[in-house]
């Protein structure tokens, strides 16, 4: 520690130095190979004297406001219209915001930013700089998701630019004060003003701070894409999280080949909000009705339970799979996905100690059917009862849904926003609720079985009358 302040404090003086892109090893002398992480050519010019002149130029006048002069209009936010764009934006993309979407090369950030780009046109003024692809190809991209003549000139508003250099960027940026900019993608936009590499650590960090001087000084929102790179997410969009008001991923989560866009941090809207979509021959269509999706996959079986997860403000039904087996030889193997592997085992122990189930004599295999993943505690009853129905080989009742936390003293808890459950259960044609004995709930229309503890799990397999 006293090692690295020293020298940091040294390079206070100097007027740059140099941090490695793979593991942020400082020096002040350049050197071919790191000496931390022993990778080659690693090491980045990075300028300290630039950084605290932009520092100063950013704060606003030297002044201080009490609250009541501080004007709180709210402005209206971008639409485009696509239910799960907006709804996973908070509603609308803030004018002035400064967002990042990121998500594996090839998985369809360029096309989602193309039919949202189309969409908003019609109300606001774009530009799209695709420094990445060429313009033609972007043309021949919005030929094949709109299928319309692209030289029809119905879009006056979008505007597009493969121009990838920073300072011209925010140059045309300045002219034109578009309502929003889309930046395909900033691994590819070249700073100018410094010597190293496009996509390497300074140069992102550079061109994310000054992108965010653009959109708030001109109130011009920005969404820039980036690709993870192989390497996890060294020198790739992790780094700049802090920097943006919103950060964004697409995946690719599930068996279905459905896209997710979620929310992992939005300062104008709730985290984990989550938009699904369909990539088609003709661009990524969104799936409005998930659950109606993921219902049609679910069979009814031993050792299958539904729950329903809150992922941001929408109830999402997974169907958990168990399989419990008693061990051939050796240490009982937990083979658990799409949730904490912890979490599982947890909840198995729980049963062993109460409900005397020799679980640890068991392999337990788990998953959430077609691929998905939760870390919502409210599925802990869903888990307990998935466990105990593949141990029994007894099917749940059909139609019914599990909401409830577990304690570990064993008592079944209950959950908050359980009538955002209750509502979408209801939508869906369930007919019973399990949930805990407190559990409160203003929605009317739908059975409850209430339950206190893990003893009364046993009602739902009874032993078989001979
Ligand atoms: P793209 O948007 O280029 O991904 P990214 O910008 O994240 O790298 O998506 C490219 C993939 O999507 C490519 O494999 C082709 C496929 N695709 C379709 O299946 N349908 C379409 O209409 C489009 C435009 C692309
Ligand atoms: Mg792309």
């Amino acid at each position: 520690m006293s090692h690295h302040s020293k020298r940091l404090k040294t390079m206070a003086k100097q007027s740059s130095y140099f941090e490695c892109v793979n593991c942020s090893y400082q020096t002040v002398k350049w050197i071919g190979c790191c000496p931390d992480c022993k990778e080659w050519n690693t090491l980045d010019q990075i300028s300290t004297f630039k950084t605290s002149k932009q520092a100063a130029t950013i704060s606003s006048k030297l002044e201080v406001h009490t609250l009541d002069e501080i004007s709180m209009e709210e402005q209206a936010r971008i639409v485009s219209n696509c239910h799960e764009w907006d709804r996973v934006m908070g509603g609308g993309i803030v004018p002035g915001s400064f967002l990042l979407i990121s998500g594996d090369p090839g998985i369809g950030k360029s096309t989602l930013l193309l039919q949202i780009s189309k969409l908003i046109s019609k109300d606001f003024s774009i530009i799209y700089f695709s420094s990445e692809e060429s313009l033609a190809q972007v043309k021949l991209r919005f030929q094949r998701i709109t299928q319309e003549n692209p030289n029809n000139n119905n879009h006056k508003n979008l505007f597009f630019s493969d121009h990838s250099t920073l300072n011209g960027v925010i140059e045309i940026c300045k002219n034109k004060k578009p309502n929003l900019v889309i930046i395909d993608s900033i691994q590819n936009i070249i700073n100018d003003s410094t010597n190293a590499l496009p996509g390497t650590i300074s140069q992102l960090k550079e061109s994310a701070f000054m992108l965010m001087k653009l959109a708030k000084e001109n109130n011009i929102a920005i969404i820039a894409t980036g690709h993870i790179t192989k390497e996890g997410n060294i020198a790739g969009p992790k780094l700049l999280e802090h920097m943006v008001d919103g950060v964004f991923y697409l995946q690719k989560e599930d068996q279905w080949q459905t896209r997710t866009l979620r929310a992992i941090k939005n300062r104008f809207g709730s985290i984990n909000e989550i938009g699904f979509f369909h990539m088609k021959g003709n661009g990524l269509q969104e799936v409005a009705n998930i659950n109606q999706h993921l219902l049609e996959e679910t069979k009814h079986a031993p050792g299958s339970t539904l729950v329903s997860s809150l992922e941001g403000s929408r109830p999402i039904f997974l169907e958990l799979q168990a399989l419990t087996v008693p061990v051939k030889f050796g240490i009982p193997q937990r083979i658990i996905t799409g949730i904490d592997h912890k979490h599982v085992s947890l909840i198995a122990a729980i049963l062993e100690k109460y409900l005397h189930i020799p679980l640890s004599k068991h392999d337990i295999f788990f998953k959430i059917s077609g691929g998905l993943k939760t870390k919502d505690q409210t599925c802990d009853l869903g888990i307990a009862l998935s466990i105990l129905s593949s141990y029994f080989q007894k099917p749940l009742p059909a139609k019914t849904i599990a909401l409830a936390e577990i304690s570990l003293t064993g008592q079944i808890k209950p959950v908050y926003n359980i009538d955002i459950h209750a509502k979408e259960c209801a939508t869906f044609g369930f007919e019973q609720l399990i949930v805990a004995k407190d559990q409160a709930l203003q929605h009317k229309n739908m059975a409850l079985k209430r339950i206190s503890t893990v003893h009364e799990l046993l009602i739902f397999f009874p032993a078989d009358e001979l």
